[in-house]
């Protein structure tokens, strides 16, 4: 009988247990699914039932999170927080969710992020959602860091857009060997390095619209070459249109495979160009090749310029040499008497030289 008793008890305890909600949240058992949506909350609330495999605690207050806040939550597939205040994620904080495969921390604050913030038993996490979660670039290096060291191999998807990152630090995503698709639209990225996409071997989608892409430099472009199963989305950049673009254009006519978008991308500078298709972008219409013919010109022009100097020089000589002519005649005469006293010497003592009885006198003579 007490064991009958006690059996109902415990029965009872077990379901109001299972019935139990936390107070402002709406509890699904057949879906599997709790929501705590714009309730204002602070903190994440306690008795969330075990069955729980969807966890929305969205648009609330929230600020704070660590590894207390989600005990006993091992059925928990996905988790949304976004639209909170969270503005810290401490080390391990998702460790014991061990069936967690998408987590949304979308439009938070995350100013300090520890190296093992994302870590998850098991490395079942596949989807992380970072869009406008950072509260400013600054925060991207705690990210490379816990990207890093949070053990996740198994991440398929990650956003990151809309969070007005200006760089990425080298070697960001070399530990996400498995990522498959990549967001990053809406930032202020200027340049593609040569180690800012290293490690993604398996990536199938990079989006890299709405940045701050001016052209792209032949490091840049090589390390997209680097992604070849990669589709790419590059519109709404403010690309220049100048002659420096040339081989980010020669690079999309070649690309047209890998760049989903390339039809639709324009330069957005200079004011002529706007609006032109990157894909008629060629060296011709940039004018390139006119200033090249300019400097041709500008060359013979110089030419014509030294010759006329050099004219003009040898008609100076020419009428020196005129306004001197009589000097000119007195000296040439000079020169002429004077050969001719040298000559007639030489011819002298030629005839003596050649006669060797006088040759013999004159010798003799000397001696
Ligand atoms: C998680 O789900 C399994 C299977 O549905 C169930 O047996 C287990 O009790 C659940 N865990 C918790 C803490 O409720
Ligand atoms: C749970 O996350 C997965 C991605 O991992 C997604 O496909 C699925 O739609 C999500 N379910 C709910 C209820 O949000
Ligand atoms: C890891 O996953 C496997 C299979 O899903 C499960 O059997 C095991 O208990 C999990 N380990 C931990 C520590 O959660
Ligand atoms: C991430 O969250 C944002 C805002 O909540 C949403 O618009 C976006 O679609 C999510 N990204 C993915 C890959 O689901
Ligand atoms: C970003 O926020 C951190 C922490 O509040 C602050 O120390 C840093 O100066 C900020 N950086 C920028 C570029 O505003
Ligand atoms: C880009 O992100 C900013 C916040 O960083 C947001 O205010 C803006 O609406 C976003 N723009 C688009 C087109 O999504
Ligand atoms: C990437 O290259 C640009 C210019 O080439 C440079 O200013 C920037 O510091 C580089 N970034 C990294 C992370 O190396
Ligand atoms: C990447 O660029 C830096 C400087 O721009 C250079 O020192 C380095 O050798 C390059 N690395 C590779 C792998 O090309
Ligand atoms: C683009 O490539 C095609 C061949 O794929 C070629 O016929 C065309 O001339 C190229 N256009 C430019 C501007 O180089
Ligand atoms: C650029 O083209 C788009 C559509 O092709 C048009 O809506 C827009 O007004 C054009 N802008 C300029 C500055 O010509």
């Amino acid at each position: 009988m007490l064991d009958l008793t006690l059996r109902f008890v415990f029965c009872a305890l077990l379901g109001s247990v299972y019935a139990s909600c936390p107070p402002r949240c709406e509890c699904s058992e057949a879906a599997h699914t709790v929501k705590c949506v714009a309730k204002d909350l602070r903190s994440v609330p306690t008795g969330i039932p075990g069955y729980t495999r969807n966890l929305f605690i969205t648009g609330n207050q929230i600020s704070r999170i660590g590894p207390e806040s989600f005990k006993g939550l091992e059925n928990v597939t996905n988790l949304s927080l976004s639209n909170n205040r969270i503005s810290e994620v401490e080390s391990h904080t998702f460790s014991g969710l061990r069936s967690l495969r998408s987590l949304d921390l979308s439009n938070n604050q995350l100013a300090v992020i520890h190296p093992e913030a994302f870590t998850v038993q098991n490395q079942t996490l596949r989807e992380l959602n970072l869009s406008r979660a950072l509260y400013n670039h600054t925060s991207v290096m705690d990210l490379a860091t816990s990207l890093r060291w949070s053990s996740l191999g198994s991440l398929q998807g990650l956003d990151l857009s809309d969070n007005s990152l200006i760089f990425l630090p080298s070697r960001i995503f070399s530990h996400l060997a498995n990522l498959r698709r990549l967001q990053l639209s809406n930032n202020s990225l200027v340049a593609i390095n040569n180690s800012t996409f290293t490690g993604l071997e398996r990536l199938e989608e990079l989006d890299l619209t709405l940045n701050a892409l001016r052209t792209l430099t032949e490091e840049g472009l090589e390390e997209l070459d680097s992604l070849p199963s990669t589709a790419l989305l590059l519109g709404e950049n403010p690309f220049t249109c100048t002659c420096g673009i040339e081989p980010f254009a020669l690079w999309l006519n070649r690309s047209q495979g890998h760049v989903r978008d390339v039809e639709g991308l324009v330069c957005a500078f200079p004011a002529s160009m706007r609006n032109t298709s990157m894909l008629a972008v060629g060296s011709l219409t940039l004018g390139c090749q006119q200033r090249d013919a300019g400097a041709d010109l500008a060359l013979q022009t110089s030419y014509v310029f030294l010759g006329i100097v050099l004219g003009f020089i040898g008609l100076i000589f020419l009428f020196v040499l005129y306004l001197n002519r009589k000097g000119i005649k007195k000296r040439i005469y000079d020169m002429r008497d004077a050969c001719r006293e040298v000559w007639e010497g030489y011819h002298y003592r030629f005839e003596i030289d050649s006669d060797p009885r006088l040759s013999q006198v004159s010798t003799s003579a000397e001696a």
